[in-house]
């Protein structure tokens, strides 16, 4: 992954929210009169408030923290999706009009359901929650971001998983005509990541469709990407097209690249350093480039939740 300073971002590529925000409502409206939209109850769901497509029906999920959330401008101006360029504002200008309708999940292996989905009726059995997590990118920067989602565990068990599954999973779209980023060789295409069954089947990741009560930008994204708050950011895969339940180890996208220095489990871990950096400390992004980096916490302060799930392991050599 490449560091870059938030100075790198020249002002002309960021997109204004309330720009972005008149775009979207544009294009949702669209959509929902096309009738696209109307189908799952979940995202039922998603009605424009005559600004902007928000989602109804959001519970107030279990575990957020009351740690103050970055402004939706930081949220959705500095990502990485490296299928749309390697810099933090690439994404932002480049997936604009990325095409995530009609969109279809596929869910494959050992489950007892499984099918090609479109993504309404994917959606259409859970509920949508607001969960507010903290974000710690492997780059030692970190976001404090209003998730909705439903619950990973809630997905895993309406599939029903035999016992032969002990791992789930993801793939990212792999379109080279709407990703530009994959003419480059930075990643061995798709963007793949995966858990344990027992991870994905803690209360804690969701597979999040939408920020601050809207519909998720491209960019961070759309239409359903993972959020697993104790791991690095990049076990975070977007766009996802592929859940499979596989009895082996799933190869995943960093990992390929980079044995050495991202693990499969990527738990986020201040005492084990990236072998070119620090993990000790992170940088709020939000908080001006002079601001003092803050202490970077154990499972990125989640370790009441998912601590017993590693308690046999040593997570110095399953980093
Ligand atoms: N998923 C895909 N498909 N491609 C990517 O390049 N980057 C990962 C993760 N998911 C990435 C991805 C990394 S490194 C991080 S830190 C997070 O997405 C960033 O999520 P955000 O842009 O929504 O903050």
């Amino acid at each position: 992954m490449l560091i870059r300073k938030p100075a790198d971002i020249r002002p002309s590529e960021i997109t204004s929210e309330a720009n972005y925000l008149n775009r979207r409502d544009f294009m949702r409206a669209g959509a929902i009169a096309g009738g696209s939209l109307l189908a799952a109850p979940g995202l039922s769901a998603v009605i424009p408030d005559g600004r902007y497509a928000r989602l109804a029906d959001v519970a107030k999920g279990p575990y957020s923290t009351d740690e103050t959330p970055n402004s939706f401008e930081d949220i959705s101006t500095y990502n990485n999706f490296y299928e749309f360029g390697l810099g933090k504002s690439d994404p932002a200008a480049r997936a604009e009009n990325f095409r995530t309708r009609p969109w279809t999940i596929e869910v494959t292996g050992h489950a007892e359901k499984t099918g090609s989905y479109d993504f309404d009726a994917f959606m259409k059995p859970f509920d949508l929650e607001e969960r507010i997590y903290r974000m710690r990118c492997v780059e030692a920067w970190s976001m404090v971001i209003p998730w909705v989602g439903v619950s990973l565990a809630e997905v895993i068990k309406y599939f029903q998983p035999t016992s032969k599954a002990q791992y789930v999973a993801f793939e990212t779209l792999n379109d080279p005509e709407q990703m530009p980023g994959l003419r480059g060789r930075s990643l061995d295409w798709p963007y793949r990541e995966g858990l344990t069954i027992a991870e994905a089947s803690n209360p804690l990741p969701i597979l999040a469709v939408g920020i601050y009560g809207k519909v998720i930008p491209n960019q961070n994204g759309a239409p359903i990407r993972l959020v697993v708050p104790w791991k690095y950011g990049f076990k975070g895969i977007k766009s996802i097209v592929k859940i499979h339940f596989s009895e082996t180890r799933p190869k995943t996208s960093w990992n390929m690249a980079a044995p050495g220095e991202y693990g499969f489990y990527a738990n986020v871990n201040p005492t084990v350093d990236h072998p070119r950096w620090s993990q000790a400390r992170e940088r709020r992004i939000g908080t001006g480039i002079f601001a003092e980096r803050q202490a970077t916490l154990m499972f990125n302060g989640y370790g009441e939740q998912v601590a017993h799930l590693y308690k046999d392991l040593d997570l110095r050599r399953n980093y």
